[in-house]
């Protein structure tokens, strides 16, 4: 329990007792996809209290980068973001005793941004995208320029870090195994970023026998697509494959890819079912439908990482402002 947020007692205790309610995610059935010929069940990342998944992110690799010896108390940390990592990192830090700098883009959702300024960590925007490597790019420059500045941050480094998967696997796997009914599952679908939650999830259900595909952006070089850009954020990379995923690739049966309006279909057709869902819940919902069109597999789990609300309406077309549902028209 926290009596003062100026000083908290025992904050390691306290982290580990919040990541845990985090990691604590419901398995939800979502209903009949591709034309009834199959169903799918998401494990619903959006309901932490910060509305994103990657609240158990942020947690974990501190408490983990504190176990490994890595980061001492009062230490500042540093993390490239598109937004959702960093108010978790935010909130984390705030309870640790870390100071955390975030590098981010001008295209951060307004929501998101409030968020991490309330509280108490420090923001920095680059100011546009790198030519060849977008925002992902022009975020690590100006994130080096600073650790040369100021050497004495540790760097939570969620693309490279074995930490990252490190979390799923100590904290969500233990947490959802026993609410997925794995005999029911003939295949799984995860959208990638870094890939932390794919290779958790998937060495897990691997175990059991159970293919896992990723769905990824039209536009992501992970898989060695063309880079280009999109309007989601938190899939695919167009600077970089992570380690987290590029060491892993092993663990992937397939790769699908949507386009942004792939994406805005997706959402508004999981709204029409009472999920509101962010864009790349989209993309899951809309591969999860063709994995079923194009292979074998009938019952399908994903995951749904974030919330729609941060977005606005820019996949539910509901105004005349929606530019990305209007050029999918
Ligand atoms: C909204 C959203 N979807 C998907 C992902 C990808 O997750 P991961 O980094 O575990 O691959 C992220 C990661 O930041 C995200 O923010």
């Amino acid at each position: 329990m926290i009596e003062d947020w100026n000083r908290i007692e025992r904050p390691q205790l306290v982290a580990r007792r919040m990541l845990e309610g985090f990691a604590d995610l419901p398995v939800v059935d979502c209903g009949p996809i591709s034309h009834g010929h199959g169903r799918l069940r998401a494990i619903y990342g959006m309901t932490t209290t910060e509305s994103s998944f990657k609240s158990i992110l942020g947690f974990g690799i501190l408490l983990l980068a504190y176990e490994a010896g890595l980061l001492r108390p009062g230490q500042t940390v540093i993390e490239s973001t598109s937004g959702s990592l960093g108010v978790s990192l935010a909130l984390a830090g705030k309870i640790l005793g870390n100071p955390i700098e975030l590098v981010t883009d001008p295209n951060i959702p307004v929501v998101t941004r409030r968020k991490i300024e309330l509280l108490g960590a420090r923001l920095h925007i680059v100011s546009g995208p790198h030519p060849t490597g977008g925002t992902q790019q022009s975020r690590v420059e100006l994130l080096r320029a600073l650790m040369a500045a100021q050497p004495d941050m540790f760097w939570t480094d969620q693309n490279d870090s074995d930490l990252n998967p490190a979390v799923y696997r100590r904290w969500l796997v233990p947490s959802v195994e026993p609410k997925l009914d794995v005999d029911w599952i003939d295949a799984a679908i995860f959208v990638v970023g870094t890939g932390g939650h794919f290779v958790g999830l998937s060495e897990m259900l691997r175990g059991h026998g159970i293919p896992c595909y990723v769905a990824d952006r039209v536009g992501s070089a992970t898989f060695g697509g063309r880079p280009g850009p999109s309007v989601l954020r938190g899939i695919g990379n167009m600077n970089t494959v992570p380690k987290v995923i590029g060491s892993n690739l092993h663990l992937v049966e397939d790769v699908y890819y949507a386009t942004d309006e792939d994406a805005a279909e997706g959402v508004q057709e999981l709204a029409q079912r009472g999920i509101y869902a962010g864009g790349t819940s989209g993309i899951a919902f809309k591969c999860a439908s063709r994995l079923v069109a194009e292979t074998s597999a009938r019952n399908i789990l994903t995951f749904f990482p974030d919330r729609g609300d941060l977005y606005g309406d820019l996949f539910l077309g509901a105004s005349p402002g929606a530019e990305l549902v209007r050029a999918a028209a």
